[in-house]
């Protein structure tokens, strides 16, 4: 009892973020947690796994309850990856969006060969195919326990009958009005979102509503042709979008093998192109560990830190731009990325005394921004990390009228034009050219961690390139800096990502001293927060689960009956 009254202080003082145990867990053996972005599909997916669904079908309920309660990012209209250990098998779902068949390489270029500044990321030409419907329906036919409708109706049941809009998503709104107003990009956003998502009102989607239920009653069906495709294909049509019925009807989600690599004892199953997480993660935590074979570990978020994990991190966006793209179109040369004696030959250039000129980083082998995530842990020992997304908050502020839910600018995760960089500052090449029905290369990295078979550790997070530092961070602070599940998700963190150049964004939080030397080599430091982690960590047979106090998220751990 005395946990349990501990675990509600600590919730009243951070408002979202600290597990709960309702009973007194420390004799329990089988407990099921959820970290998740925030409390209406925490609660969504605890009542499933109550009911007697598995992680699976809780994390298809709380997918769709978020394309409800937190359209910033929540989605159907968009995409996402999952990774699974299931019934002690890893397995990988890609329900990333692909570009329309009209798409082609440079048709975000002007008459001057420039990209245009905000084409790729407002407005109906921005949207990639959703996946997000798709990826759900392909998950509950291999893994779902529980009928799909009862998945799908708590999302319906929230969008027909209301909640209240807590403050934060309020003030997400009426931040993203103000943006696309300062840069002329005034969609049909406000129609939906502007007075009516206001801090506690109830918000009623009746749209979004019907859409859910032709979902629950006809599946993928429901979504990709019928009523709701029309809905789609007119707004495309009437607004200067690509996506025909053809391209809905087209769309499949799909099963790869995640990637598997071996660290420091523990086996990390994440995920694979065309996300460019997994193998950043490895080189990243690859390069670190090599980097302290020879060398003393710095101390936690010291300057020394910071500089070696941004020295590796140099060399991890290095490749990514030059080498990563989609699987099916681009032969993406993982297993020689993520091979140890390549990554020790990366951690031999580190400079632990000063930093590598930027321009001299080059590919090694040749020689709000918004999205969101969360971890699911049954009572079986399976997990979900889940990472999906519109990509920037709110996707291309555009509704597909009459359908009622947010369309995606992942277009943008797209290279516009050689060694331009997107809106995360990410450049790339051929590997991530434009092409019809390719998909765009992420930074999306849920991730899995196993210890003996059993997980150790499920995390992931929103952030855009940042997603890959968020990971990676999380990783080393609670397997090679023994934090807890809540430091791990609210010490500061930092990133670097070769451009701009010798630029370190970090957290609030850091002591100013290691700033400051940072500083005197020659380092810029952005101070400019980014990510949500949401993670769940076992520690000696018990799990206990954070999510970031600065978002609305909401973990809690609980003992199964
Ligand atoms: N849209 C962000 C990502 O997929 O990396």
């Amino acid at each position: 009892m005395r946990l349990f009254l501990i675990s509600c202080f600590l919730i009243t003082l951070t408002g979202c973020s600290a597990s709960e145990s309702t009973s007194d867990a420390a004799v329990s053996t089988a407990e099921y947690a959820v970290a998740m972005p925030d409390e209406f599909g925490a609660q969504v997916a605890l009542d499933v796994m109550q009911e007697g669904g598995n992680a699976v079908d809780a994390a298809i309920a709380a997918q769709f309850t978020l394309a409800v309660t937190y359209p910033e990012a929540g989605n159907i209209g968009g995409g996402g990856f999952m990774t699974l250990y299931f019934d002690q098998q890893t397995d990988f779902l890609d329900y990333r969006e692909m570009a329309p068949a009209l798409a082609n390489r440079d048709m975000y270029l002007d008459d001057k060969g420039e990209v245009h500044p905000t084409e790729s990321l407002y407005g109906a030409k921005a949207s990639g195919i959703p996946g997000t419907v798709a990826g759900m329906w392909a998950a509950h036919q291999k893994y779902g326990k529980l009928p799909w409708s009862r998945l799908v109706q708590p999302a319906v049941t929230y969008a027909e009958q209301g909640f209240v809009v807590p403050a934060k998503l309020a003030d997400r709104v009426s931040r993203y009005l103000k943006r696309i107003k300062e840069r002329g990009r005034q969609t049909n956003f406000a129609n939906y979102f502007g007075p009516a998502a206001t801090a506690g009102a109830l918000f009623i989607q009746p749209e979004l509503a019907a859409t859910l239920k032709r979902i629950r009653d006809h599946g993928p069906q429901g979504f990709y042709a019928g009523e709701t495709a029309d809905f789609i294909v007119s707004y495309m049509q009437a607004n200067g979008g690509l996506i025909s019925h053809e391209d809905l009807s087209k769309y499949q989600a799909k099963w790869r093998d995640p990637i598997h690599f071996n660290w420091r004892g523990y086996e990390i199953v994440t995920a694979p192109p065309p996300s460019s997480g997994g193998i950043a993660v490895a080189q990243w935590l690859g390069m670190v560990d090599e980097v302290i074979k020879t060398n003393v570990l710095p101390a936690y978020n010291s300057a020394p830190y910071l500089h070696l994990v941004s020295e590796a991190g140099k060399r991890v966006f290095a490749d990514r731009a030059e080498y990563l793209g989609d699987p099916d179109f681009y032969n993406v040369p993982q297993a020689r990325l993520i091979a140890p004696d390549y990554i020790a030959r990366r951690a031999s250039e580190v400079n632990l005394t000063a930093i590598s000129p930027t321009p001299e980083v080059k590919p090694g082998l040749i020689e709000s921004e918004d999205t969101t995530h969360f971890s699911i842990v049954d009572k079986w020992g399976n997990a979900v990390s889940n990472t999906t997304t519109i990509n920037l908050s709110f996707g291309a502020g555009v509704v597909a009228e009459g359908a009622g839910f947010l369309l995606n600018d992942e277009m943008d995760d797209f290279s516009a034009k050689p060694g331009v960089p997107n809106f995360f500052g990410a450049i790339g090449g051929e590997a991530n050219a434009i092409a019809p029905y390719k998909r765009m290369l992420s930074s999306m990295t849920p991730t899995i961690v196993l210890e003996d078979d059993k997980v150790k550790l499920v995390t992931g997070s929103p952030g855009g390139t940042t997603i890959i530092s968020s990971v990676t961070l999380s990783i080393l602070n609670t397997l090679l800096f023994d934090k807890s599940a809540e430091e791990a998700v609210n010490n500061p963190r930092f990133h670097h990502q070769l451009w701009p150049k010798d630029t370190i964004r970090v957290h609030e939080g850091f002591s100013e001293q290691p700033l400051t030397a940072l500083e005197k080599m020659g380092y810029v430091i952005d101070r400019d927060r980014f990510g949500d982690l949401h993670l769940i960590l076992q520690q000696n047979g018990k799990l206990s689960a954070a999510s970031e106090a600065n978002g609305r998220g909401k973990a809690v751990v609980k003992s199964a009956p």
